[in-house]
């Protein structure tokens, strides 16, 4: 898949056919995952995969009744969704994960996986030019930009 099709098209997918993502999958997300930048360089990061149907159930019933389902990767039809609001149940997770409490890990989001049902489309968002300001807060961009530039105009 093209890059740019990958960033304008991508959103939290939250409508997932029951199958499970398979095993070979996940080595290959998170081979490309570790690419990203780190502060420092320090790479202090950490991912656990939950596979147990158990451990999901138990994640999604403290979502508070949001789908718990898609943003990692559209890598082999994938489709997922950072779940940035648990990390303030980090306390009562971490235990069940076997996280050590004395090492300052951090619940920075749970990501969840599937295979989504729907079709992708370009993400609707503010325009460019209404979150952009040149040199200084407040002074506007000379351009405007009144329908996204991809697929025609990139
Ligand atoms: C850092 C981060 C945390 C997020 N946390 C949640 C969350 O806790 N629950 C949820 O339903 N969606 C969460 N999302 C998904 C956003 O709600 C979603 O990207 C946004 O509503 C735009 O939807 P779209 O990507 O489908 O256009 C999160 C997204 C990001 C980037």
């Amino acid at each position: 898949m093209e890059l740019l099709e990958a960033l304008y098209t991508t959103r939290a997918m939250r409508r997932m056919q029951p199958r499970d993502v398979p095993d070979e999958v996940i080595p290959r997300l998170l081979d490309a995952a570790i690419r990203a930048p780190s502060g420092g360089g320090f790479q202090n990061w950490c991912f656990i995969v939950i596979r147990d149907a158990g451990m999901k159930a138990y994640l999604g019933k403290l979502f508070d009744g949001d789908i718990v389902a898609a943003r990692a990767g559209r890598y082999r039809g994938l489709g997922s969704v950072p779940v940035g609001s648990l990390a303030r149940h980090q306390a009562e997770i971490f235990p069940r994960l076997g996280v050590p409490a004395d090492e300052g890990w951090m619940l920075a989001s749970i990501v969840a996986l599937g295979y989504p049902t729907g079709r992708w489309a370009v993400a609707p968002r503010k325009p460019a030019h209404e979150v952009t300001f040149v040199e200084r807060f407040g002074q506007r961009p000379a351009w405007t930009l009144s329908k996204p530039l991809w697929p025609n105009d990139v």
